[in-house]
């Protein structure tokens, strides 16, 4: 035993004899002992079996610690094969809400909107009060909310357009950024609906910023995302801290807006929602809303990769099953 500990080799081939002296099937030490156990008495089989067992699993040992050893030392005395071909670099793939989000998120950055993130872990003045979300508001149940049980500041932000707060608390006009970040909603998760999904959120302040720079700006996205032959059309809608507010869609990208399953036969699906500032939201945050005009918008990334990777059940996006996830290695971003 003390002898197997003990040993050393330097060279694969003195691994090699140490493996056959012991292990070899025909006539190694280990083989030799087997036999000679069928011939000992029985009450002396358990302890023999045992030697034989631990003796074994000291080789095997042995000779995975001699073999690591060497290649290391291998490896740092520089004996490479250089004409051994290369081994592949396993790739792995961005998850596609990154991939969605990056895409996003690029299409804005050029045209001058800079990235900004804030804390999910929000208080009730940038999710709600600072948007103009009266006390009492019934739009506060349009999103429920988690709260924190002890003290029902503390929420997770439910969108995010408390980004737009956390931004204009510490810039001064002019302003034009995007922001994406994951919410949070009390939610049942199904296919369609999930408690945790992600948003972007986009916001541009300076004097004279019109409705024709938000619907200039969300057509100039949607073909920039979509492909350049997308329509837009913009319903009236209810935001509190938009006015007028309208939700967008764009032509089904799938049918052209002939009417597939999809778009459910209309032609159109729904991406956004969007609006000009309240004039309240700049006042809550000390903006003069008599100089500056502004225009936000909001938009679920979670949707926007359904349409654009056919994929239907929101769930597949959080499990992270590999096999999922491998096939948006081709998609690069
Ligand atoms: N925050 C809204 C939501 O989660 C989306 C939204 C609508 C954001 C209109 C906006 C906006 O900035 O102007 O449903």
């Amino acid at each position: 035993m003390s002898e197997v500990e003990n040993y050393s080799a330097t060279t694969a081939e003195q691994i090699e004899e140490f493996r056959i002296r012991f292990l070899s099937k025909k006539n190694g030490e280990l083989v030799r002992l087997f036999n000679e156990f069928k011939n000992v008495p029985a009450e002396q089989k358990k302890e023999l079996g045992q030697k034989i067992n631990s003796l074994k699993i000291a080789v095997t040992d042995k000779i995975n610690s001699l073999k690591e050893s060497l290649e290391e030392t291998e490896s740092t005395t520089g004996e490479f094969d250089l004409t051994a071909p290369g081994d592949a670099i396993k790739l792995g793939s961005r998850h596609p809400l990154s991939i969605v989000r990056n895409q996003i998120t690029d299409i804005f950055k050029r045209l001058g909107f800079v990235i900004s993130e804030g804390p999910e872990i929000e208080d009730d003045w940038h999710v709600f009060s600072a948007l103009n979300f009266a006390e009492e508001h019934p739009a506060r149940d349009m999103q429920d909310t988690f709260f924190i049980e002890s003290n029902p500041d503390v929420l997770l932000r439910t969108h995010t357009s408390s980004i737009q707060i956390r931004v204009m608390e510490n810039q001064k006009p002019p302003i034009r950024t995007i922001n994406p970040g994951r919410v949070f909603r009390n939610e049942a998760i199904s296919a369609r609906a999930h408690c945790i999904f992600h948003q972007i959120e986009g916001l541009y302040i300076d004097e004279n910023v019109s409705f024709a720079d938000l619907k200039q700006t969300l057509l100039h996205f949607a073909k920039e995302f979509f492909g350049p032959e997308t329509k837009i059309r913009l319903r009236p809608s209810y935001f509190p801290f938009t006015e007028p507010s309208a939700e967008v869609d764009v032509s089904c990208s799938l049918c052209g807006g002939k009417g597939c399953n999809v778009c459910k036969g209309t032609g159109w699906l729904e991406i956004l929602g969007c609006g000009m500032v309240d004039p309240n939201v700049l006042e809550l945050n000390g903006i003069d809303s008599k100089k500056y005009t502004g225009f936000a918008f909001g938009m679920g990334i979670e949707r926007i990769a359904m349409l654009k990777f056919g994929v239907n059940d929101l769930r597949l996006y959080f499990e992270n099953d590999v096999r999922f996830l491998d096939q948006f290695k081709s998609v690069i971003q």
